[in-house]
């Protein structure tokens, strides 16, 4: 068992190494030989029919459904379709209003989530086109979806997803950028700079590994606490609730995962003095109102960990600590920022003597609705 976590303490360690790899296996030969443009050939829609979409649903569970929150910005700002995403467990029974000019894209590591798999049959039979995102070639998802995205993450053991995410969010970069090509709904230049920035990835998580040792630290501290929150904007507040559900998942420790600006509409009443708050303030539009949020945190008493893009001096100044994810596009942030939160809840697991890979309760396949 050692040799199959290759040296590693366990499969969630192991797989959240194995990330940059991750990345560049699901990039692969989708990127062309200029390094400008992308390649799916695995969509089999014709220019006429992705010009047809009215509207994307994207459906999934868990972290699959929180890699499709950052699917829907991404999708929304490169090719302009409207967008929703869902929880699959609550699409069918909300009567979603589902065409043949609807492509519902599926996410699932697996292949096999019940709901998942439910809410697909369910869209094909309302004559929509179905996309999968999948990690296992031959799965349920893939057999039955007409097109779909392989993630090369490699497989998964550990209960906890943390490639399966990373390599979800590649692949709806990938498809964003190729929806965009066909709509011309972005310029050249702009898809060459997130091609760009995407192939730069990998080494920028390398470089947050080997930091490694300053988050262990801080999960140390925090896994001494039974409450915290994690807040954030836009594409940081989809990062925040896969942080927070990463966290409670393995180390059992309760948070919870705010809209920064929802703060003062409720849950402020539940800070008090000393509690840990992890804000994500990595989005330059976002970055003043985020500040004002965490002063208000802090001004409570919260003791506040902040994490933010390299080259910004301003978060250090309002919080208690900070962690510095290297500089990218905004839109790229999530696929670093979430590296720092899986060794988060990695170590605070480990801090509180849980067994990491395989949590209680919980399974690494739910084939049951
Ligand atoms: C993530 O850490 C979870 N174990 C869980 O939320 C998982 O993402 C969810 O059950 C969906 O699984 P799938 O991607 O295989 O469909």
């Amino acid at each position: 068992v050692t040799a199959e976590k290759a040296g590693f303490d366990h499969f969630m360690l192991k797989e959240i190494h194995e990330q940059p790899k991750a990345y560049r296996d699901t990039m692969g030969t989708r990127l062309d030989a200029s390094g400008e443009k992308v390649v799916l050939n695995e969509i089999g829609m014709t220019p006429e029919q992705i010009r047809a979409i009215r509207q994307v649903h994207i459906v999934a569970c868990g972290t699959a459904y929180h890699a499709g929150l950052v699917g829907k910005s991404v999708i929304e700002k490169l090719a302009r379709i409207p967008v929703e995403t869902d929880v699959a467990s609550e699409y069918r029974y909300r009567a979603p209003i589902i065409t043949p000019e609807t492509l519902v894209i599926v996410v699932s590591q697996s292949g096999e989530t019940a709901d998942t798999l439910a809410a697909l049959r369910e869209a094909k039979r309302c004559g929509a086109r179905v996309l999968a995102i999948t990690n296992v070639v031959g799965s349920s998802v893939a057999r039955e979806a007409d097109d779909v995205i392989v993630t090369w993450a490699g497989p998964e053991i550990a209960v906890a997803s943390t490639k399966a995410y990373t390599s979800q969010l590649i692949a709806f970069y990938l498809l964003g950028l190729y929806l965009a090509q066909t709509l011309g709904t972005v310029d050249e230049a702009y898809i060459a700079e997130v091609v760009a920035g995407l192939q730069q990835l990998p080494e920028k998580v390398e470089s947050i590994l080997a930091q490694a040792d300053t988050i262990r630290a801080i999960a140390e501290q925090v896994s001494t606490h039974d409450n915290l929150f994690f807040i954030g904007r836009g594409l940081d507040y989809a990062v925040a609730l896969e942080g927070s559900l990463k966290l409670k998942e393995i180390s059992y420790i309760h948070s919870e995962a705010y809209a920064a600006g929802e703060l003062k509409h409720g849950t402020l009443a539940l800070i008090e003095e000393g509690i840990p708050v992890i804000a994500l303030a990595t989005q330059d539009e976002l970055f003043e109102k985020t500040v004002s949020n965490i002063k208000e945190v802090k001004a409570r008493g919260a003791h506040v960990f902040g994490i933010h893009a390299e080259g910004d001096a301003e978060l250090a100044k309002v919080v208690d600590r900070t962690f510095a994810i290297p500089a990218t596009l905004p839109l790229l942030t999530p696929a670093l920022s979430v590296v720092p939160l899986q060794l988060l809840a990695y170590y605070a697991s480990l801090a509180r003597g849980n067994d990491v890979d395989k949590p209680r309760n919980l399974a690494k396949s739910v084939t049951v609705e």
